[in-house]
């Protein structure tokens, strides 16, 4: 196949996801480094997120036997071999010329989930072609942002449907982009050739005409900002099931479990929303406890260990998403650095498993948080 992404050597030294970080900071120019790096205004929500995972201790036991034990999980009607999954980044060609198409190339390879953004640089059908044909693969859902324009939207849909998407992921938190200093300082513009090729002749927003007591927010942007009529909408054209990520209230949480959602992600949009939101780790458990057993809940934001993988299982999640360390694994060594990333995760995570006397993820409930 032409386009199976090279292999690239890891760079030495690079043994965490805090390491892919801190070698991608060095290799990515100011304006990627900008908007894959950066939150939303004093980045106090992105800090929070790690901290809150730092801040949760675990329990050990000792001399239990754990042959046998695996990392699988089961939700959505499939079993995956493990519960990491890729989170939607948008522009990944901005990291590394072979963008999606080698995130997709690893997240298959290593039986990791992948959500592909609305926003990617490489058309959908083609990161489709390439999970599909893997057998050992994860899931493959397409994340969607409502566009103004619904009939783009429908046929958006459409095509993912076609292409063998396995669930849409509705991002529900950014009807505006947060205020992204860190961008705004480093004049972040997409370079030329990167664009969100799946958004390809979407026709541009019907032009407003504000009076100066108007405001940009309230009198054009959201007028055609999604609503929970939309998810209806959504729900009434697809067969597939609809996740939303971006829950962060239990309330909204009971209302996306009401509207038929699949799943929800608890999510504060790796900080680059609104700042100040309290990080996932805390909300997760509220989550969990408003929507009860049955509901698949994943969990992103500042997992950056294969321990922050178990904590999250144990306040609740069934599976988590990451995204910027991934992104960096592709900044420093396209397909092999993502997996690189994805195997380090799952590496660490079985050894926090072991350490904590856990055969199964069904065995990390609450005892492994050491109170
Ligand atoms: C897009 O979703 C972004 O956070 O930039």
């Amino acid at each position: 196949m032409s386009n199976v992404p090279a292999v690239e050597p890891m760079p030495p030294g690079v043994v965490s996801l805090e390491d892919h970080a801190a070698h991608a900071h060095a290799r990515l120019d100011d304006n990627a480094w900008s908007y894959f790096s950066g939150g939303a205004a004093d980045e106090i929500t992105m800090r929070a997120n790690r901290t809150a995972w730092d801040a949760i201790t675990l329990s050990t036991r000792v001399l239990r036997n754990l042959v046998g034990g695996h990392t699988r999980v089961n939700f959505l009607g499939t079993t995956l071999a493990h519960p990491i999954l890729l989170a939607p980044v948008a522009f990944q060609r901005m990291a590394h010329p072979d963008g999606e198409i080698a995130t997709a190339f690893a997240a298959a390879m290593q039986g990791a989930g992948m959500v592909l953004s609305t926003q990617a640089t490489t058309p959908l059908e083609d990161v489709a072609r390439i999970v599909l044909n893997e057998p050992g693969r994860g899931p493959l859902w397409f994340q969607l942002y409502l566009q103004h324009d619904r009939g783009f939207t429908r046929e958006l849909v459409r095509r993912a449907e076609e292409a063998g998407y396995e669930a849409l992921v509705v991002t529900v938190d950014a009807p505006s982009s947060g205020a992204r200093d860190r961008e705004r300082r480093a004049g972040f513009q997409l370079p030329p050739g990167i664009a969100a090729v799946n958004l390809a002749g979407l026709p541009p927003a019907q032009a407003i005409e504000l009076h100066p007591y108007q405001s940009r927010m309230f009198d054009a942007l959201l007028t055609t900002a999604p609503t929970w009529a939309d998810i209806e909408w959504l729900q009434g054209i697809t067969r597939l099931p609809v996740l939303l990520k971006g829950i962060m209230h239990e309330d909204d949480a009971r209302l996306a479990v009401d509207a038929g959602a699949g799943g929800i992600i608890v999510s504060n949009h790796g900080g680059r929303t609104l700042d100040t939101m309290p990080a996932t780790a805390v909300v997760l458990p509220r989550i969990r406890d408003a929507v009860g057993a049955g509901v698949p809940v994943l969990v992103d934001g500042g997992i950056r260990r294969g321990t922050d993988v178990l904590k999250a299982i144990a306040l609740g999640a069934d599976a988590v998403l990451v995204g910027r360390p991934y992104l960096f694994g592709l900044a420093n060594a396209g397909a092999m650095g993502v997996s690189h990333v994805i195997r380090l995760l799952r590496d660490e995570l079985e050894i926090a498993m072991a350490l904590c006397g856990c055969a199964t993820l069904a065995d990390a409930n609450s005892d492994v948080l050491f109170k």
